[in-house]
């Protein structure tokens, strides 16, 4: 299946939401801390992609992660910044483009990519990773009934265990949470 990672012209799109609309959510996922909570690892290094305004990574930070979170949005960023520094907790940003430049290259202890889909970023997982680090991913599927995504950023039914190859699959659930149909990915290097 084709890849689509966001054009330029959509991170345009959302920099100007969140120019206009501002922050979003500000609460981190349920599956999110749900993954978390099983995984029970111990803090180290975590990529947050596509974090937007950065509700996972503060959370991450809060938790004794060290957080770099990159997004395409220079707005998202800054009001991620900006929360971190009002909750006395730091975290690393940088503002990529990730439709054409290459993630930071890690290795990461975890790397959480949640609501971005990007399909070759998924396949080359395997390499950012370091031994044992998880990735967790959660994306809606192409049966959710909200109106947003569009069609070519959701995943269909059985396609994301196809997703991440050179990974093991700790837990993979389709379904719903919080109103919506997602996959819902933990996935981990071997070591
Ligand atoms: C649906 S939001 C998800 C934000 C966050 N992960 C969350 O769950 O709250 C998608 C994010 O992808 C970012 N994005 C879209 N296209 C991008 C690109 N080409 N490069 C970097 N970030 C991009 C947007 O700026 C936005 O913050």
């Amino acid at each position: 299946m084709a890849s689509p990672p966001a054009t330029n012209d959509e991170l345009e799109r959302w920099e100007r939401r969140y120019r206009t609309e501002g922050r979003r959510v500000t609460e981190p996922s349920a599956f999110v801390i749900e993954a978390m909570g099983a995984l029970a690892v111990k803090p180290g290094e975590a990529l947050d992609v596509a974090g937007g305004t950065g509700r996972h990574a503060l959370w991450l930070a809060g938790r004794g992660w060290t957080v770099t979170l990159v997004d395409g949005s220079a707005t998202a960023l800054a009001m991620a910044s900006a929360d971190a520094a009002a909750a006395g907790v730091d975290i690393i940003t940088a503002q990529l483009d990730l439709a054409t430049e290459p993630l930071p290259p890690g290795p990461w202890h975890l790397v959480l990519i949640h609501h971005y889909l990007h399909r070759a970023l998924l396949a080359g997982m395997d390499t950012v990773l370091a031994p044992a680090g998880h990735l967790i991913f959660a994306q809606p599927t192409v049966v959710d009934p909200h109106p947003r995504p569009g069609p070519a950023h959701r995943v269909a039914i059985g396609e994301t265990a196809t997703l991440v190859p050179g990974l093991e699959i700790v837990s993979l659930v389709e379904g719903e949470t919080e109103g919506r149909h997602e996959a819902m990915l933990v996935a981990r290097k071997p070591v």
